[in-house]
This record gives C-alpha cells, sequence and structure tokens, in this order.
C-alpha cells in the first residue's frame, strides 16, 4: 500500500514511483536520486525497505522471466545463470579518480604498468561516464537501495544508497547488507556513500541479451570518486563488480576514509599546538609541570591514533579454548579465492577448540582507547566460492545455504539441487546435471558443471556456528593477523614474524597463484600485497605507512603470522590437509600468542612449530620437512624478486622501514 507520487525532473518529466514515499526521505538522499534519475531516465523509480515481501515480490518476477531457477530441493533458494561473459570481477577496467595521481597511485617506475590500482583523471572520468550513463535505464526500473556495512547505527557502521537497475543485484544487497527504513532515519542529514550502478543495457536492448542477463562487458567501468565518496559501476552484473557495499565500499573507500580520519586526527595534533603556542604566556602552564607541549603531544597523538583505523580483506573468527574457556579472534587476509570462507567457518577435526565465524571476507578494524585492536565485519551475508564446498570440507556453509539463499552459474541436478565442482561424493553418480552453460552432462564427463568462480549467496545469520557477537557494534579483540596465499613451492605451512614491522613487509611482499575469481587467465604466480592488490582505496605506499603508525603505545598490536595451505610435492599433490585440520595450525598460532615458550624454532624468514610441538594426531603421514623447508635460494631470489616489484610498482612511496627488513631478512638468509 505504497502512495504513488511522481517526481519531476527536469528534462524527464515526471517519473512513476512505484514503490516509496520519495518525499519522506532525507533531503540530500532526493537530490542525489533526482540527479541520477535525471542522467539515467528509468522509466520508474522503486524504493526498496529490505523486507522479505519485497525479495518475494522480485523473486517471483525474477522466476516469471526465466532470471531465476527454483532449486526445489531447498527452501526459498534459486539459480541465476549470467552471460557466460560475465562472471567475475574485471581488475582491468577498474579505476579510482582523485585530483592528484599520486594519492591514488604509488610512483610507479617508468615504462612499468602500475598494478596496484589505476586511476584516471577527473576530467577523463567524467568523459567515460559522459560516455556512458545519460539514459542508461531506459525503460527499466531504478531502485534506491539504503544499505547500512555494520549494524545499523553503530559506532564503526557506515551508510550507502545504491541506485541499481538490477533486481538480482537488489536481492543480493537484501542479502549481503542491512537494508532497511531504519537506514533513512539513521542517516537524517548526515552524508553517505554515493553508489550508481547499471548493468549498462537500456531498452530498446542493441545488444544481444544472453541467459536474461543484461549486461555491456565491452563498456565495463568499475570508478571510484573517494573524495566525494562516491561509486559509478557500469556494464557487469557480477557480485564484486555490482555489490557495490562489498569491494568498491567497504574496501576501496572505507580504506580512503579510514586513511583520511586518521588524517584528520594530525589536523587536531596541529590545532593542539597551535594552541599551546598561543598561550605561551598562559597560566594553564603550570597544570602539566612544566612539559606541556609534551602532554598535549601525547594526548593529541593518542586521538590520532585513535582515529586511525583499516578497512581490510579479512575474515574474522573466533577460537574458544574448551579447556581453559578463554576466546581469542584472528583476522586472516588471503586473495580472492584462497580460503576466507572455508577457514573462518571452520570445523575442526581434533577437539579443543569451539570455532565461530564472525566475518568471511571484509574487516573493519580499530584500536580501542584501552589499545585492543576491535574488528567488525560491515556485511550481513557470505557470498562464497562454491567448488570446492561439501559436508566434508565445509559443512558450515553448506548448512548455511539450505535455505533463502542465490546461486549464481553454478549447476542443477534433476532433482532440483545445486551441484559444483567437489560434490561427487554427494550427489548420485547416474543424476542428470544441467550446467551453468545450460548443456547436459553427468559426473566424469569432461568439462566443468559449474563455472570456477561460481558463488552463494547467503545471509550470515544462518551460519550454524555464526558468533553470538557478530553484530557487536564495537567488535571483537582481535589476537593475531594472518596473511597467506596460494604458494605451491617454497613457503612453509605457516611462519611468526619477528615484529609488527616485519610482519608488515611481510603483508607487503604477498604473493598467489592466480584464481577465477578475476579476469586472469593461468596459474601465474601474482603479488597481491596484503591481499588487497585489487582493492586499494589509496596509494600503497601511503597504506603502508598507515599500517606501520599504528604501532605506538598504548596500541597492543597482534602478532602477525603468514600461513600457507597449498604447498605441493613434486606429484602436485597438496602437501597439507587443509580445512578443518587448519585448526592445528591456529592452535599453534594461539599457543604463540599466548607467550608459550619452546614450541618454536628460530628460521631467517620467522618462527616455524617445533614438530614435537604441533598437534599431528590422527594426521597419516605427513611429508613435515617437505612442509617446513625453507629453501635458501628460493628465497633469496624471492627476496630480490619482491623488492624489484616494490622499487618498480611503489618507488619512492616504500617506507624506509620496509627496505630495512627486507635488506635483513636478506642477510639473515644469506648466513644460512
Ligand atoms: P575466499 O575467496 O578467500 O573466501 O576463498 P574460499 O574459502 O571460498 O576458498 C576458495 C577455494 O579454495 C575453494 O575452492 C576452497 O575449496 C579452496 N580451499 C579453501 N581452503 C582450503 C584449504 O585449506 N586447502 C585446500 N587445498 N583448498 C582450500
Ligand atoms: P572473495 O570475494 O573471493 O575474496 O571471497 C569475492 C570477489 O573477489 O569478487
Ligand atoms: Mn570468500
Amino acid at each position: 500500500y505504497y502512495e504513488v507520487h511522481n517526481i519531476v525532473v527536469p528534462h524527464i518529466g515526471p517519473v512513476p514511483i512505484a514503490k516509496g514515499d520519495f518525499h519522506k526521505l532525507p533531503q540530500k538522499v532526493q537530490k542525489f536520486i533526482a540527479k541520477w534519475v535525471d542522467i539515467c531516465a528509468p522509466r520508474a523509480l522503486y524504493i526498496c525497505d529490505g523486507s522479505k515481501a519485497e525479495s518475494d515480490e522480485i523473486i517471483h518476477k525474477l522466476v516469471e522471466r526465466g532470471v531465476l531457477t527454483e532449486l526445489k530441493k531447498y527452501e526459498n533458494c534459486f539459480l541465476c545463470r549470467t552471460d557466460p561473459a560475465d562472471v567475475a570481477r574485471v581488475e582491468a577496467k577498474t579505476w579510482i579518480s582523485t585530483e592528484e595521481k599520486y594519492d591514488t597511485v604509488p610512483h610507479v617506475r617508468e615504462g612499468v604498468k602500475g598494478i596496484l590500482g589505476q586511476w584516471i583523471s577527473p576530467p577523463e572520468m567524467e568523459k567515460e561516464m559522459n560516455d556512458r550513463y545519460p539514459g542508461c535505464m531506459k525503460g527499466r526500473t531504478m531502485f534506491v537501495i539504503p544499505f547500512s556495512m555494520g549494524p545499523i547505527g553503530g559506532p564503526i557502521s557506515k551508510i550507502g544508497i545504491q541506485l541499481t537497475d538490477s533486481n538480482y543485484v537488489l536481492l543480493c544487497m537484501n542479502i549481503m547488507t542491512r537494508v532497511s527504513p531504519k537506514v533513512w532515519e539513521t542517516l537524517g542529514d548526515g552524508d553517505f556513500v554515493k553508489c550508481i550502478h547499471s548493468v549498462g543495457c537500456p531498452r530498446p536492448v542493441t545488444r544481444k541479451v544472453v541467459n536474461h542477463w543484461p549486461c555491456n562487458p565491452e563498456r565495463i567501468m568499475i570508478a571510484h570518486r573517494p573524495t566525494e565518496r562516491e561509486i559509478m559501476s557500469y556494464g557487469s552484473g557480477y557480485g564484486g563488480n555490482s555489490l557495490l557495499g562489498k569491494k568498491c565500499f567497504a574496501l576501496r573507500i572505507a580504506s580512503v576514509i579510514a586513511r583520511d580520519e586518521g588524517w584528520l586526527a594530525e589536523h587536531i595534533i596541529a590545532s593542539v599546538i597551535a594552541r599551546d603556542e598561543e598561550m605561551k604566556d598562559g597560566s594553564v602552564i603550570d597544570r602539566d609541570e612544566g612539559c606541556r607541549t609534551y602532554v598535549v603531544l601525547r594526548i593529541a597523538s593518542v586521538i590520532a591514533r585513535d582515529e586511525g583505523w583499516l578497512a581490510e580483506h579479512m575474515l574474522i573468527m573466533g577460537l574458544k579454548n574448551d579447556k581453559t574457556g578463554e576466546e581469542k579472534f584472528i583476522c586472516a587476509a588471503f586473495p580472492s579465492a584462497c580460503g576466507k570462507t572455508n577457514l573462518a567457518m571452520l570445523q575442526p577435526s581434533v577437539p579443543g577448540y569451539t570455532v565461530r565465524v564472525v566475518g568471511d571476507d571484509i574487516a573493519w578494524l580499530k584500536f580501542d582507547k584501552e589499545g585492543t585492536l576491535r574488528a567488525i565485519n560491515p556485511e550481513a551475508g557470505f557470498f562464497g566460492v562454491a567448488p570446492g564446498t561439501n559436508f566434508k570440507t565445509n559443512p558450515n556453509a553448506m548448512k548455511t545455504f539450505q535455505k533463502n539463499s542465490i546461486f549464481t552459474n553454478v549447476a542443477e541436478t534433476a532433482d532440483g539441487g545445486f551441484y559444483w565442482e567437489g560434490m561427487e561424493d554427494e550427489v548420485d553418480k547416474n543424476m542428470m546435471i544441467t550446467t551453468w552453460l545450460n548443456k547436459k552432462w553427468q559426473i566424469g564427463a569432461p568439462g566443468k558443471a559449474a563455472h570456477p568462480n561460481s558463488r552463494f549467496t547467503a545471509p550470515a545469520s544462518q551460519c550454524p556456528n555464526i558468533h553470538p557477537d557478530w553484530e557487536k557494534p564495537e567488535g571483537v579483540p582481535i589476537s593475531a593477523i594472518i596473511f597467506g596465499g596460494r604458494r605451491p613451492t617454497g613457503v612453509p605451512l605457516v611462519f611468526e614474524t619477528f615484529s609488527w614491522q616485519h610482519g608488515v613487509s611481510v603483508g607487503a611482499c604477498v604473493k598467489s597463484e592466480a584464481t577465477a575469481a578475476a579476469e586472469f587467465k593461468g596459474k601465474m604466480i601474482m603479488h597481491d600485497p596484503m591481499a588487497m592488490r585489487p582493492f586499494m582505496g589509496y596509494n600503497f605506499g601511503n597504506y603502508l605507512k598507515h599500517w606501520l603508525d599504528l604501532e605506538a603505545k598504548p596500541h597492543k598490536v597482534p602478532k602477525i603470522f603468514h600461513v600457507n595451505w597449498f604447498r605441493v610435492d613434486e606429484e602436485g599433490e597438496f602437501l597439507w590437509p587443509g580445512f578443518g585440520d587448519n585448526i592445528r595450525v591456529l592452535d599453534w598460532v594461539l599457543r604463540r600468542c599466548a607467550g608459550e615458550e619452546g614450541i618454536a624454532e628460530k628460521t631467517p624468514v620467522g618462527y616455524i612449530p617445533k614438530k614435537e610441538s604441533f598437534n599431528l594426531t590422527n594426521l597419516g603421514d605427513l611429508k613435515w620437512d617437505e612442509l617446513f623447508s625453507i629453501p635458501k635460494y628460493y628465497w633469496l631470489d624471492d627476496i630480490r624478486e619482491s623488492k624489484r616489484f616494490l622499487e618498480d610498482q611503489v618507488g619512492t612511496d616504500v617506507p624506509q622501514v620496509i627496505w630495512d627488513e627486507l635488506d635483513e631478512q636478506e642477510k639473515r638468509l644469506r648466513e644460512l
């Protein structure tokens, strides 16, 4: 029972409102919508409320149109097949626009192509936008999605408004973020992150629509204006490109906000010092026992540090020791499709811990007044890699998506179930299967049933081991940070870094095999510093400096570790069983955090576990020495290569501390 109004937009005339009351929205929001209605020229406006009724209505329509297929085996679950040309994030078409180039990208060596973000000048960006957006929603409905990243109204939470012409996006946003009319109340006259998304396929369509999935792959452009807190995504409906709360907002834009708030704090220092100068002959000086400048600076720098926070590509999980009842939380940063979701939902293979998930992809981290690093998960759902997921590897994920979930580019069994590579033992061998490309297929036949980057989208609240505090507005305290990637050779299962600075240098040198999460073909080993290469919101050198600056009193910085679940033997077989057995590694990590001595051995790259201290119960034969070897010449090559990478890609922006750490590591390796 929505009132129907028309909003009158210059040049366009009245635009019918299919749902919602435009005139009750905050003024700034009305202006924002009117501007984009004017540009995009949708045929109607639909103001979303995030309700179940809303999702049901949209689902009903999409099933009728053939966009979604009901998976009858489960409750309220649907399959979506995209245009096969729109299946992953597109890094080459992702841009950030700032006045000053080096705010966004580092000083890359001449003649080298930068890989840590792409900068575009504001006028060029304007031109690209003008080439795409005018009239881009003709014949389509513009959905207005008010969403909160983090619990609505929470101290670390942030609000975004997404305009989109994709109802699939609306459905997924309803799962992945908190969409609610309460967002309007919380927002009031406040600022919000402006998100504009179009599939770039106005009606009448000129490009053939495949699978009822309108998109415009040739013209994709994922653009960010961090200063304006604005995201404009065109041409793709795929998750990482279109669910703008996720990578675009919660990583790229949020990392800039996090940095800016740190800078804001530097202004506070400056103004406190300025005031101090003015009061040189004033009466307050004696209060500070003659150390006024020192005291003022100290207080101000505490404020500064308190304000600086981080937006990272990290899972968050809690591990409760069943004997002591003590619980510790950790964060881990792995590149896309390298094991975050699986680790976060871990089902331990050995007793000892109760493991619960707080988040599986993004962490916003901030030090509290006591100096404890706290993390929140800004999302409300999981957008997880389907292949490889089964009741053995990740039972918690399987249980999470038995209802109210959307599956994208997976295969379908004849009895209305989902199917993907990795489910061979859980489906009848003779079952008829329809692949993601709509071809008939059976287990054992050539080719793949599901796209390697096929995904499930499921509400986090349905996860059997979701942590009771997962929506705690102030977040959970973090004891360890873990970096990792897919490293088939040379890199041990786990090592502990020597210090915060050493840990940051290890993070800066993270590398991993390319995966299907983005457009790269083949399995080349790529640099993915801090697992943030595709998601850097600003100059990576400044980002490293921001990390290094966080180590200052009263901050209790967590220990930093590096893991690698993916080392292989000569036959190419994984040396480590992974998944539920990763608890054994986390057990060692937590014991190190608790200060346990005698369980670690020093190597040039960090501490590794002593075999006798590591839980190997029921593991069968493990090639321990191969799993933990640190080949001297491999590592010397690796460090030279990493230095070259930093010289080429980050140049003069690399903080000196990082060079010092790398030099010391090289020295330790030479002495091996
Ligand atoms: P995310 O994108 O970082 O969240 O990665 P996922 O947790 O979704 O995992 C991506 C792929 O890696 C999936 O196919 C998983 O089955 C696989 N994977 C995850 N953890 C492990 C592990 O410990 N060992 C092995 N061998 N594969 C893993
Ligand atoms: P993930 O994220 O693979 O890091 O979970 C999704 C994406 O890369 O689009
Ligand atoms: Mn994931």
